[in-house]
This record gives C-alpha cells, sequence and structure tokens, in this order.
C-alpha cells in the first residue's frame, strides 16, 4: 500500500553520456544491484534534441535548460529500469545529491560523489516520485507498462 515503506516500486534510472563513454555504467550498474535493487531492463540510445527537451520538461524555464539538453544529447545514454522495495527513494538515496562537489562533502559514497563531474555531468537521473517515475518508465519502457481496459473494452468479455 502507499503507507507501506518497503512497496514494491519500478522507478526509471538513467545514465548520462559521460558515464556511458567512459565506462562508468558497468561500476553504476553493480552499486544499484549490490544495494539489493534489480535493474531488470536497460537500453543504450542517442536522444534526439526533441526527446531530451521532453523528457526534461519540468525544467524548460530554468537557466541550466540549454547546457543539460546539449549534454543529454551528445553520446548514447543508458535508461534503466530499476525494481525492488522502495526503488524510487532507495535509488535517489543511492545517486546522492544533484551536485557532485556536495555529494562528495555530504554523500562520499553516493553514485554522483563517485562518477560526477559537475552539476550538469552528474553521472545519473533518478525518477523522484511515483507520479515521475511512472511518466518516464512510459517514456523509455513503453512496453513494460501495461495498458488497463476501458469499462467498455471489459464488457466485451462479459
Ligand atoms: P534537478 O531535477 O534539480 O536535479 P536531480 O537530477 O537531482 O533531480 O535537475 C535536473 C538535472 O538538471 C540535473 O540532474 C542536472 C541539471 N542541472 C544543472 O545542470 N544545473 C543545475 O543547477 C541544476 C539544479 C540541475
Ligand atoms: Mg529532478
Amino acid at each position: 500500500s502507499m503507507s507501506d515503506d518497503n512497496a514494491w516500486q519500478f522507478t526509471l534510472g538513467m545514465i548520462k553520456p559521460h558515464a556511458v563513454a567512459s565506462g562508468a555504467w558497468s561500476y553504476i550498474i553493480d552499486i544499484i544491484e549490490k544495494s539489493g535493487l534489480h535493474v531488470i531492463s536497460r537500453q543504450e540510445l542517442t536522444l534526439s534534441d526533441d526527446r531530451a527537451r521532453h523528457f526534461y520538461e519540468e525544467h524548460a524555464d530554468k537557466p541550466f535548460f540549454i547546457n543539460l539538453v546539449s549534454m543529454m544529447t551528445e553520446g548514447p545514454v543508458m535508461p534503466l529500469l530499476i525494481t525492488g522495495p522502495n526503488a524510487i527513494q532507495a535509488y535517489r538515496r543511492l545517486m546522492g545529491p544533484t551536485s557532485p562537489e556536495g555529494a562528495r562533502m555530504t554523500h562520499p559514497d553516493s553514485i554522483r560523489a563517485i562518477y560526477g563531474v559537475d552539476k550538469t555531468r552528474n553521472a545519473v537521473h533518478g525518477s523522484d516520485s511515483a507520479e515521475s517515475a511512472a511518466r518516464e518508465v512510459r517514456f523509455f519502457f513503453p512496453e513494460f507498462v501495461q495498458k488497463i481496459p476501458t469499462a467498455d473494452e471489459l464488457a466485451e468479455y462479459a
């Protein structure tokens, strides 16, 4: 249920281009799996400018948006479908804070502390809520998301 701290969840992780290109991606997946979460599917693809803007549309008005989109399109990214108990928050904790420099001070074992370069090249993305996880899993793994039949469609089976 919603109040269960160990509710089984799905979330969307994404390894950013610099960490795919350097090979850090395999160590990042190790950290995720050693934590008890599971990477059940992954892809490697290059985002178009339009698709990167769409993915990060909540940040369209931010001063860093142009840099963010150009960084996310500079090479292949690796979207990850991650699952496990309390996966959304558990994976955000593994990632660490947005700024790798801050993360190295306060969360030195986090993925961003270890593999982040700067506030834009911070190694990984992770969904930040149940709503963003649903949207972002659907964005990269639409075949994974089951369609719930409408009442009319169900009536055909009655
Ligand atoms: P945000 O949602 O604030 O961080 P998080 O990824 O921790 O949820 O920002 C989204 C991404 O935008 C962030 O991962 C990297 C980029 N970004 C910058 O380049 N500069 C910034 O000052 C901020 C806040 C974010
Ligand atoms: Mg965010």
